[in-house]
C-alpha cells in the first residue's frame, strides 16, 4: 500500500511490530460504515465518478458479508484494518478500490473508527447500569422496611435500610451514567476529512460525511482531530469511575457473604466451590468484579502514559491507544452483567442484618436525641449521659433498649419511660425523615422519583 520509494519489504519483526490488525480487527464496522459514508460524499461532490462510488460502496457490501462469515483476516503485511478492508475491496472490485482513499488517511480515518466505536460502548456501559439500576430498585422496594446496621470505620454506627443502602449505589450508577453521557456528547464530533494532519485540497463535504455517521457535526481543527484521544481518555475515566462504585459494591458483597456478617448467600449460579473444602460457598465473582476494578484503571493509566509526551499530529504511539479501551470496554461490560446477576439473584437475610443492627447499640444517637428533644440537654452533654449508659448495657450485657428504667435513671434521672419509644430500631429508621434520609417513606419516595427517572430517559 505505501511500498512505492522502498527497495525492500520490511523485516518480519517490523512487520509484526507495525501490525495493529490482531487488535484493530474489532474495528471493521466502523471501518466499513466510515468508508460508506466517505465515498458518497466523495460520488456526490464529483471527486469520484458516481460509477465509480457505486462499485466502491457495493463492494463494500460484500467485505463486510464475508468479514460477518468468516472473520477478518489476520495479515501483519497489511498492517491495520483500513488496509485489511481496502485490500478485501480491491480484491472485490479491483482498480476502483484505488479510488477510495482520495482526500483521507488513515490518521483522520483511525480517529473516526475510534470514535464511533467508543460511542457504542459507551452506550452498551450505560444500558449495562441501567439495567443493574433496575435491579437495585426492585430489590430496594423489597427492602425499604429491612433493617440493618449502618456502618461508619465498619463498626455499627446508626441503623438504617438495606433499601436505603442498595438506593445509594443506584445514585452512583446514575452519576457514572451522567459521566458516560456527559464523555459521548463532547466525542461526537467527526475528525474524517482532517485527512493526514493538514486537511484537503479536494472539494469535500465534512457535514455530509459527520452527520451521515451521526455525529453533530465535524471536528473544527485538523490538527487536533488525528492527534488526540482525549474521548477516549474521558471514557476510560468514566469506566474507571463506574467500575469503583462496582468494586465497592462487591466489596460489600464479599463482607455479606462472610460467615460472621452473613447478611446474605448468594445464589448457586454467583457462587464457586472449592476443590478442597466441601462446605465452601465462595464469591469469586464479587471478588473478580473487585480485581477487574484495578485492570480497568491499569487501562486508562495506560492510554494517558501513551500519549502525554506526544508533540503534534499523529505519532504511531497512538496505534496503541485500543488495546486498553477494548480490555476496560471489556472488564466492565463483565463487571457490570456479574454484579447486575449477583443483586438479582442475592437472598439477603434480614433476620441477621436486624440481629446485628439490635445487638450493636445502634440506636445510642437516638438516646441522646431524645435527651436533647425530651429533657432540653445540650447535645454534648446527652452524648455524654449515652455513653455511659451504653457502658452499663455491655457490662450487663444487655441491648440498650433491655436495660430496665433505674439502671437508665441511675444514669441521669431525667430519662423517663417515654424513652422506649425511639430506642428500638424501627423507630429508630423511622425518625430518619430528613430528605434523603433512611426513614422508610422516604425511601419509598426515593424509589419512586428514581423509577420515574429511570422510565422517561
Ligand atoms: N493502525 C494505525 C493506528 O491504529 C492507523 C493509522 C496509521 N497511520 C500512519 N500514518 N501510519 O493508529
Amino acid at each position: 500500500m505505501w511500498g512505492g520509494r522502498f527497495a525492500e519489504g520490511p523485516s518480519a519483526v517490523m512487520r509484526e511490530i507495525n501490525a495493529s490488525i490482531p487488535f484493530d480487527k474489532r474495528l471493521w464496522r466502523q471501518d466499513i460504515a466510515g468508508s460508506q459514508a466517505h465515498v458518497a460524499m466523495l460520488g456526490k461532490q464529483g471527486i469520484v465518478s458516481s460509477e465509480d462510488a457505486q462499485a466502491i460502496s457495493e463492494g463494500l457490501d460484500a467485505v463486510a458479508s464475508d468479514f460477518e462469515a468468516d472473520g477478518v483476516p489476520v495479515d501483519y503485511a497489511l498492517e491495520d484494518i483500513h488496509m485489511v478492508t481496502e485490500n478485501a475491496l480491491s480484491e472485490k472490485i479491483g482498480e476502483a478500490a484505488g479510488r477510495l482513499h482520495t482526500a483521507r488517511s488513515r490518521n483522520d480515518q483511525v480517529a473516526t473508527d475510534f470514535r464511533l466505536w467508543t460511542r457504542d460502548a459507551i452506550d452498551e456501559a450505560s444500558a449495562g447500569l441501567k439495567a443493574l439500576q433496575t435491579a437495585l430498585l426492585a430489590r430496594a422496594e423489597e427492602h425499604a422496611d429491612s433493617v440493618m446496621p449502618g456502618f461508619t470505620h465498619l463498626q455499627s454506627a446508626q441503623p438504617v435500610t438495606l433499601g436505603h443502602h442498595l438506593m445509594a449505589y443506584y445514585e452512583m450508577f446514575a452519576r457514572d451514567r451522567a459521566r458516560l453521557a456527559d464523555a459521548r456528547a463532547r466525542l461526537n464530533l467527526c475528525p474524517l476529512g482532517a485527512a493526514a494532519l493538514a486537511g484537503t485540497g479536494f472539494p469535500i463535504d465534512r457535514e455530509a460525511t459527520a452527520s451521515a455517521l451521526g455525529f453533530d457535526g465535524p471536528t473544527r481543527n485538523s490538527l487536533d482531530s488525528v492527534s488526540d484521544r482525549d474521548f477516549a481518555i474521558e471514557y476510560l475515566t468514566a469506566a474507571v469511575q463506574a467500575s469503583l462504585h462496582l468494586s465497592r459494591l462487591a466489596e460489600e458483597f464479599v463482607i455479606w457473604a462472610s460467615q460472621p456478617f452473613g447478611f446474605v448467600s448468594l445464589s448457586d449460579q454467583w457462587s464457586t466451590g472449592s476443590s478442597i473444602m466441601p462446605q465452601k460457598r465462595n464469591p469469586d465473582a464479587a471478588e473478580l468484579v473487585r480485581g477487574h476494578a484495578g485492570r480497568i484503571m491499569g487501562c486508562m493509566t495506560s492510554l494517558m502514559v501513551s500519549m502525554k509526551g506526544l508533540p503534534l499530529a499523529y505519532s504511531k504511539d497512538m496505534q496503541d491507544d485500543k488495546p486498553p479501551v477494548f480490555e476496560a470496554h471489556d472488564l466492565l461490560g463483565l463487571c457490570i452483567a456479574a454484579m447486575t446477576g449477583m443483586v438479582e439473584s442475592a437472598s439477603f437475610r434480614t433476620d441477621r442484618m436486624r440481629g446485628l443492627a439490635e445487638s450493636g447499640f445502634a440506636t445510642a444517637t437516638d438516646l441522646a436525641d431524645w435527651l436533647v428533644r425530651e429533657a432540653g440537654v445540650p447535645f454534648r452533654q446527652a452524648h455524654h449521659i449515652t455513653g455511659r449508659a451504653v457502658a452499663r448495657a455491655e457490662a450487663d450485657g444487655v441491648r440498650l433498649d433491655q436495660l430496665p428504667l433505674e439502671a437508665l435513671r441511675e444514669v441521669d434521672d431525667r430519662i423517663d419511660q417515654r424513652v422506649y419509644d425511639v430506642l428500638s430500631v424501627d423507630a429508630s429508621v423511622a425518625s430518619r425523615m430528613s430528605f434523603g434520609g433512611t426513614a422508610p417513606s422516604r425511601v419509598r419516595e426515593a424509589i419512586a422519583a428514581a423509577r420515574k427517572t429511570l422510565e422517561e430517559e
